[in-house]
């Protein structure tokens, strides 16, 4: 794992994308993995602007990481919507080619399975941005989550849940349930950048990035990955 501590959140957004726009420079139908958050949205900002300067998304697909069960189809909070506003509205990625798990469907089991067999369809994702909760979670894999996982149904817990209120008119609004690519799903990734900032994020960051793997800290399994690259600010490494 290269841990890299960087002035701001915007030279954090500059090195993510660089490393994604070498990626698309060498392969134009690269698989980009996109994560919801605040942390990548000054990646998007800097792709967004590069875009708009000749770098290429039209040949790129992208899967999205996780999304809520049972809200409306169109709710601003989804992350289907999310990641349209904050980066795929922004570039030229074809709308089609982006994906993400469908939490309205009927059949949960069947709709998880399809994500990843359209991950594995798509030859699986070149490089995948990560943010990490306040409890080291990753995705939507909270503690407790197995190593092995993939595609699948998961509850919150209530720090997750409080976390993500200030998104909801109140904390009652939001959902109980999401899908979420598992940490097996996730480590399978050719190359992940994982992005913390702010002092909230320090003990999680201590945690996954020097203390034991242990599903008690999801994040941790990037340890174990052979190309994970963690870019921080101060705030975030001070507890390193
Ligand atoms: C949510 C998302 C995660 C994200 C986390 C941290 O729980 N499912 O993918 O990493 O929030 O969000 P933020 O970057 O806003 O701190």
């Amino acid at each position: 794992m290269e841990v890299v501590i960087l002035g701001g959140r915007r030279q954090i957004g500059k090195l993510a994308a660089d490393a994604i726009e070498e990626l698309l420079r060498r392969k134009p139908d690269a698989v980009l993995g996109l994560a919801t958050g605040s942390s990548p949205l000054p990646v998007y900002d800097e792709l967004a602007e590069r875009n708009s300067r000749g770098l290429d998304f039209s040949r790129a697909t992208a899967f999205t990481l996780d999304e809520y069960v049972g809200l409306p189809a169109g709710h601003p909070e989804s992350y289907r919507e999310v990641i349209r506003r904050e980066f795929t509205d922004r570039v030229n990625i074809a709308p089609e080619k982006v994906h993400g798990p469908d939490g309205s469907a009927g059949d949960i089991p069947a709709a998880c399975q399809a994500y990843e067999d359209a991950i594995a369809a798509a030859g699986g994702v070149d490089l995948q941005l990560l943010g990490v909760g306040t409890d080291g979670h990753i995705a939507f894999n909270e503690p407790g989550s197995s190593f092995a996982s993939r595609t699948r149904i998961k509850s919150l817990i209530e720090q997750t849940r409080r976390d993500n209120a200030r998104f909801f008119k109140s904390l009652a609004e939001v959902p109980h349930h999401v899908l979420t690519q598992g940490l097996g799903t996730l480590m399978e990734a050719r190359h992940v950048i994982l992005i913390a900032t702010g002092a909230q994020k320090a003990q999680a960051v201590r945690e996954f990035v020097e203390g034991p793997v242990s599903a008690i800290c999801p994040a941790s399994i990037l340890q174990f990955h052979p190309h994970a690259t963690v870019l921080l600010d101060e705030a975030a490494a001070s507890a390193l």
